[in-house]
């Protein structure tokens, strides 16, 4: 059997137990990596590093609020102590709230950028000491299309998905001299339980959807698959040289100032 592309190293992945997070965490467990899966949603969490030991994989769990510094400090000290020092960080936890910004309250404002952006500062300033230790370590951050362009009823969510974009630039400059690049993956519409809740808060949910997927010229929703392998390419030396980027993956959807996709993509046909 040939080696893993992350064969052996510790891995930690914020927002790791559903959605992207938790297709990153059996990608790269089938990759050999040994995974630490940082989340608040303990039941799903546990059960899907239950999943990735039955296929053969090395996975823990840590009930883990990533808006919180002493949580975030302490999962990547254990994390450590149990597969030693994290070589690859991915953060992926995220949430969103839609309403309109005079609509939001203080506290609302601090729950979204406390689980979107302070987490990412949080997991660098603790990792640091374990990724410095790596003659090579990655960072991947997970921003949006909305790092780019402004989203109706997501005021607070777009901004700090622009500040993840820009925060990734800066960890980038900064710690390259350690040997690590930090990178961001930018989604499009991508079928994860996040999205099912933001379409919830609509009067008809697949009418929605649909009315989005005409301006995706590939015409899909993406499955977190499709983004867990993105975030792959960034955490190896695939990626050899690249940092301070992001990658949009998006099916197309902000390269098209308007765009009415076909009906009838052969994106609809499986493979
Ligand atoms: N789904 C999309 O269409 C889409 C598009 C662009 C960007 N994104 C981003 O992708 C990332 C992953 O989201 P997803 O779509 O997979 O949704 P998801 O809801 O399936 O996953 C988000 C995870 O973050 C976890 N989380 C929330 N608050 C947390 C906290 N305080 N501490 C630790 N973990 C916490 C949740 O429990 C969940 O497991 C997010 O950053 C999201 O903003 C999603």
């Amino acid at each position: 059997m040939t080696a893993g592309k992350l064969q052996n190293r510790s891995v930690w992945i914020s927002g790791g137990a559903s959605g992207m997070g938790a297709a990153t965490a059996r990608l790269f467990a089938a990759e050999g990596a040994h995974v630490t899966v940082a989340d608040v949603q303990v039941d799903v969490g546990q059960q899907l590093v239950q999943e990735i030991a039955s296929a053969g994989g090395k996975a823990a769990f840590h009930r883990c609020d990533v808006s919180a510094e002493s949580d975030v400090r302490d999962s990547l000290q254990q994390a450590a102590e149990q597969f030693g020092p994290p070589q690859n960080i991915v953060n992926s936890a995220g949430i969103v709230a839609v309403k309109q910004l005079h609509e939001c309250t203080e506290a609302d404002w601090d729950a979204l950028m406390g689980v979107n952006l302070k987490s990412v500062f949080f997991s660098l300033k603790h990792a640091l000491p374990f990724l410095r230790s790596h003659r090579r370590s990655y960072m991947v951050n997970i921003g949006s299309v909305g790092s780019f362009t402004g989203q109706a009823l997501t005021p607070v969510y777009n901004t700090s998905k622009a500040a993840v974009l820009q925060l990734s630039r800066a960890i980038a400059l900064d710690y390259a001299e350690v040997g690590l690049r930090c990178n961001c993956v930018c989604p499009g519409i991508t079928d994860t339980p996040m999205l099912r809740y933001h379409l919830s808060k609509t009067a008809d949910p697949e009418a929605v959807l649909n009315a989005r997927l005409k301006r995706v010229p590939i015409g899909i929703v993406l499955t977190p698959e499709d983004i867990a392998r993105s975030i792959l390419f960034l955490s190896c030396e695939d990626s050899a040289g690249v940092t301070a980027t992001s990658l949009v993956v998006d099916g197309g959807y902000l390269a098209a100032a308007e765009w009415e996709s076909s009906d009838q993509t052969a994106f609809r046909d499986p493979l």
